[in-house]
């Protein structure tokens, strides 16, 4: 039985993940959660899956979560603020850490899982974003072992099989291709983007997931988020990583080899099935997810990405480009933008600009340890802010 805790246990990861342990109660026991303040959903859970101890980032939350397991009589103890999401990803009886918060506010967490040589689901891409360098060192450090979550790096870690860990140039590998779906805005070539309403830019075609990534699809910022974190998981540069928008969202990436050999992982969009292999490997478990069936997808189609249509994705390439703390800057300043779009305070086409100013306005230093990156980060969000004011 593999004790595993989740890191964003109320949301749509942590959902499909608690999905594919109640299929295999034989396999895996679920000893940690945590969340940030929706603590009906986390009582519901604790009722469910009897965790031994869970975390709301949110300390409010946090007591009258308390409350509610001490009136319930329930055995699980409540731990509070970030230092106790960080103590849910260090439990002893979690062999694996899935990290499934959204934001920077993943980032220490997924760190502390990591030092600790512990299985880690990676889909906070945004940790990996932040930090590229300095975690992959952490993770050679402890020798945890880190397997991707997010479908994309979960094709190419699939498609890599046994390569997963080597050089590229060692593993015959010469391109690294990222399907994008291309959101909702991709084939609608004569929209006006300044008008798109949070509602339309949260209603993905393919995947069903939480807003802030849904935005970030909409706006491609997602795809050059996912650029980034294929640099640092398999080791490649900026050239090596090309994106193809592909509506279907049937193939999810692909691996093209020296041979000319190119090596697709396909499946319906459904995470389960990402996050069903990571949690087996190196076997495989059922997902519950719908079979494919390629009588009824009938036909694949790949275009270009459009960076003058979707500029996010650009400035993605730029920032890891540069490298040192750019990613950061990059990352810290989407948050904001996107935050302050679902509230209404700037529109789509204004997000790119907020991003845009912002790396401008800081530049780069070297990402010398955490401290700085974090630094850089908060300096970020406050500019960024700053940019949203002038303009709402
Ligand atoms: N959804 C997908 O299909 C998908 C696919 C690939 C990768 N990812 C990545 O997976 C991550 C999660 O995405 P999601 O779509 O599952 O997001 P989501 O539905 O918004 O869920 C986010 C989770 O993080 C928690 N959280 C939010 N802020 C927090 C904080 N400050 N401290 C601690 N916990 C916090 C939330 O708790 P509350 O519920 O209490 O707010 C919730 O449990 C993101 O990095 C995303 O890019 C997602």
């Amino acid at each position: 039985m593999i004790g595993i805790s989740i890191l964003g246990a109320t949301g749509s990861i942590g959902t499909s993940t608690l999905d594919v342990i109640s299929q295999h109660p034989d396999k895996f026991k679920v000893v940690g959660l945590s969340a940030n303040s929706n603590n009906y959903k986390m009582l519901t859970l604790i009722e469910r899956f009897q965790p031994q101890c869970v975390a709301m980032a949110d300390e409010s939350a946090a007591k009258d979560l308390n409350k509610m397991v001490q009136d319930k009589k329930l055995n699980c103890e409540v731990l509070s603020g970030v230092n106790g999401v960080r103590e849910v990803a260090r439990l002893d009886a979690a062999a694996y850490v899935m990290a499934s918060i959204v934001g920077a506010a993943g980032l220490e967490p997924t760190l502390d899982a990591v030092r600790l040589g512990k299985r880690v689901l990676l889909a906070n891409k945004e940790s990996l974003v932040m930090s590229g360098e300095l975690f992959m060192q952490e993770v050679a450090n402890s020798g945890a072992e880190l397997l991707p979550i997010d479908s994309e790096h979960n094709a190419i870690f699939q498609a890599l099989g046994e390569n997963y860990g080597k050089s590229l140039d060692e593993s015959g590998v010469e391109k690294i291709i990222l399907t994008a779906s291309g959101g909702p805005f991709f084939k609608d070539k004569d929209r006006d983007f300044s008008v798109i309403t949070p509602e339309q830019a949260v209603a993905h075609p393919n995947w069903s997931m939480g807003k802030k990534i849904s935005v970030d699809s909409a706006s491609m910022m997602n795809k050059g988020l996912e650029v980034i974190e294929a640099c640092w998981l398999f080791d490649a540069t900026p050239d090596q990583v090309d994106v193809v928008v592909h509506p279907q969202s049937v193939i999810h990436s692909m691996v093209e080899y020296v041979d000319g050999s190119v090596l697709a992982q396909l499946g319906n969009p459904d995470m389960r099935t990402p996050i069903a292999n990571a949690m087996a490997w190196p076997e495989r478990i059922g997902a519950g997810v719908k079979r494919l069936n390629m009588f009824e997808v009938g036909r694949l189609d790949f275009f270009q990405p459009d960076m003058e249509r979707f500029p996010c994705l650009r400035l993605a390439y730029d920032a890891v480009s540069e490298g040192g703390t750019m990613p950061a800057v990059l990352n810290a300043a989407n948050e904001i933008a996107v935050a302050s779009f679902l509230d209404g305070k700037i529109r789509f086409t204004q997000i790119q600009k907020v991003i845009s100013e912002t790396m401008e306005k800081l530049g780069k230093l070297n990402a010398e340890n955490l401290q700085v990156i974090q630094q850089q980060s908060q300096k970020a969000e406050a500019t960024a802010a700053q940019i949203v004011s002038a303009l709402s």
